[in-house]
């Protein structure tokens, strides 16, 4: 029994201390931190109940990685802490319970709530306004000297602004935006050299090397949020004063950064950002609450190196690694053909996740992904899961390649890879099972004919028993014919017709979205329409003609001019018309010279005149865009109450915000609003 203790705890001793070398030495890791937290946790279990076996140098003995041999090491004259985890809201209100106990008061306590950002920690020290040295966090007592690639960050202010005392140490977090991280993982295998796994090691990689010609040419970013010393020590008196003053100094903060009261506004701002986590331009990993008064954070102080005024609450990790077992290929509404991963099943983003996509052909030779990999999967937000990498050190002797198969999986017609395309193709079209399949889910979808209650489900069924070949024969479903099928009573079959009976009045942008055309989404259909007014303009417009509309380009003006000169297409409308099936026609109006041309605006909250659909038509009629999320190029969001991520990403890219009022009277006015 001892004897096996004694074996396994020296064999988790070389295993943690290999991980340890992967992810802080190598910045290349091999499995989860939840994996990791496993091993730790084994060993530190073992060691409890045999005490004999703990020595100095185990690893349940020291907090952070011992520094790597390549840098010189600098001592932390204030130790870099690392912060207590919370996961659940029964952690939040222990949390805060403990800190009022502290205090000796039960007064509501206001905290700084911050984002948690995923990179690197790192202690910048100013001398005299000047900037002089960087250190790693390391074990918390010693770090790396990093200044020569730090000093590299074009973030990093090199003299500070203003007053600064005549010695600042300042910490923050040194991370990689995620565009930067895709474009720098691109350029990193068109090279032939290794991929990052993530932006947190991209961001500790290029910071934790040798030459800084290196780190200069890296997208590194740098927010800061605390302090380590200040001579003279007058310092703001709270958190959030602080991060103000570190702002006026030259540093950037977190535009995310506020205060509440009490732990029920901790949560909200946690479900807050968890929300807007998604659509940030950088990955965060959670928030973290400190309390705010300053000398209350000195009275409450640490315990083991976390202090006990501030709690780190965590995001469910987005990431973990699993087994790939094998890839099979989903034929789409195009024909597209998608490498799609079955995995071993793995808890992940906070869900189950055993199926992720592998987008296409080049994305599996980029990634060099087989079956028996032992992969990364990624799940954020709503995104498909997706492979973000493989473990090749984990990849075992048989592993097989993936090959794209030569004929549909689900018609057998062949697979042709047209030139300049990413994808490649079931040529068998309509006479293809699965793509008609997904052509029809697609018509009756929401944004299209939006035909309640005819679910994917039941088109498989529809589909398969070979009742619908083409949107058309929808409208002559009968009530008895769809009680044969599975789950089916008389009465959800009466629905069913009347739903698509319902369907029949619609309007042309829906028919035009239905239709399934390559390349024609919601906004297409609507500026076709727009352009067009009815359909028969449309069909016999030339490329030209269809080029003229707003942001229909070449590519798109051949789709469209290539479906209607389809015979199947024409017949298609034909018989949707003869089977009742109508649109008004559309006000033609050409966009050149419209008051809004060229502007997109986001609308996010409720608002209180009008109806969000409402006020994108007015938008929309005007000549601008709506789009559903904001980015750089978003020219004015439109904030109602209650509004939320979209605003909050809003303030961190500096995009123009306006109220309901001022929508209001864009819209009347048909002018834009004051930029
Ligand atoms: S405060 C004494 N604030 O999280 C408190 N840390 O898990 C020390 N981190 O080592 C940290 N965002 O690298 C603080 N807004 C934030 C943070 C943050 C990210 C990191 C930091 C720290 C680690 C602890």
């Amino acid at each position: 029994m001892k004897d096996d203790a004694r074996r396994r705890v020296a064999e988790l001793r070389t295993l943690i201390a290999h991980h340890d070398r992967r992810y802080h030495v190598l910045d290349d890791p091999e499995i989860s931190d939840a994996d990791y937290d496993l091993l730790v946790r084994e060993l530190r279990a073992l060691e409890a109940g045999h005490p004999e076996l703990v020595t100095p140098d185990s690893p349940t003995q020291r907090v952070g990685a011992s520094p790597a041999t390549h840098f010189a090491a600098v001592a932390h004259r204030v130790p870099m802490l690392s912060l207590g985890n919370g996961f659940t809201d029964d952690d939040v209100y222990e949390f805060d319970r403990r800190v009022r106990k502290l205090l000796g008061s039960d007064a509501p306590v206001e905290y700084a709530a911050e984002p948690k950002l995923d990179g690197l920690a790192i202690a910048v020290v100013y001398r005299d306004g000047r900037f002089t040295q960087a250190a790693t966090r390391g074990d918390g007592s010693r770090g790396e000297n990093v200044t020569a690639t730090v000093a590299q960050i074009r973030g990093l202010p090199k003299r500070l602004a203003g007053a600064a005392p005549a010695l600042l140490e300042v910490r923050g977090e040194i991370f990689m935006p995620l565009e930067g991280f895709r474009q720098l993982n691109e350029e990193l295998t068109a090279r032939g050299e290794k991929a990052f796994v993530n932006p947190r090691n991209a961001a500790a990689g290029s910071v934790r090397q040798l030459d800084p010609e290196v780190t200069r040419a890296r997208p590194l970013e740098l927010f800061v949020y605390g302090l380590g010393e200040a001579e003279p020590a007058a310092t703001p008196d709270r958190q959030s004063e602080l991060l103000g003053w570190l702002h006026s100094l030259g540093f950037a903060t977190s535009p995310l950064a506020t205060t509440v009261r009490g732990p029920e506004a901790c949560l909200d701002y946690y479900r807050r950002l968890a929300a807007a986590r998604a659509s940030l331009p950088y990955q965060i990993d959670g928030v973290v609450y400190k309390v705010n008064d300053r000398q209350a954070q000195e009275r409450i102080g640490f315990i083991s190196r976390e202090p006990r005024w501030a709690l780190a609450h965590k995001f469910p990790a987005e990431e973990a690694f699993t087994l790939l077992r094998d890839v099979e290929f989903q034929v789409g509404r195009t024909g597209v053909l998608t490498p799609v991963a079955r995995l071993e099943p793995v808890f992940v983003g906070g869900a189950t996740v055993s199926n992720a996509t592998l987008h296409n052909m080049d994305e599996v030779a980029r990634k060099d992904v087989r079956i028996g990999d032992t992969v990364v999967v990624r799940r954020a937000g709503d995104v498909i899961p997706e492979i973000v990498s493989v473990v090749p050190e984990r990849r075992p002797v048989d592993a097989r390649r993936i090959e794209l198969p030569a004929a549909c999986p689900s018609c057998g017609s062949p697979v042709a890879r047209e030139e300049g395309e990413a994808v490649a193709r079931c040529t068998g079209g309509f006479r293809c099972k699965a793509q008609r399949r997904e052509a029809l889910k697609h018509f009756a979808g929401r944004r299209a004919l939006d035909i309640d209650g005819l679910g994917d489900r039941l088109i498989d069924q529809l589909v398969e028993r070979d009742m619908v070949r083409s949107p058309a024969d929808f409208y002559t479903l009968e009530a008895t014919d769809l009680e044969s099928l599975d789950r089916m009573g008389e009465k959800s079959a009466q629905n069913l017709v009347a739903a698509i009976a319902g369907s029949r009045a619609t309007t042309l942008p829906r028919v035009l979205l239905g239709l399934g055309i390559r390349d024609v989404g919601e906004a297409t259909a609507l500026a076709l329409s727009r352009h067009f007014g009815d359909i028969e303009a449309l069909m016999e417009a030339d490329e030209a003609q269809v080029q003229q509309v707003p942001d229909v380009g070449r590519v798109v003006a051949g789709h469209v001019v290539r479906f209607f000169a389809d015979s199947a297409n024409r017949e298609l409308i034909g018989a949707l018309r003869a089977r009742g099936v109508q649109w008004p026609a559309v006000p033609v109006v050409r966009d050149a010279g419209a008051p809004l041309a060229g502007l997109t605006f986001v609308l996010t909250g409720t608002l209180a005149t009008l109806t969000r659909e409402k006020a994108s038509a007015a938008l929309v009629a005007l000549g601008a865009k709506v789009a559903g999320s904001v980015s750089k190029k978003t020219s004015f969001v439109v904030a109602g109450d209650g509004a939320g991520s979209k605003l909050d990403k809003a303030r961190a890219l500096g995009v123009p915000v306006i109220d309901e009022a001022a929508l209001a009277t864009v819209i009347a006015e048909g002018t834009p609003p004051p930029a």
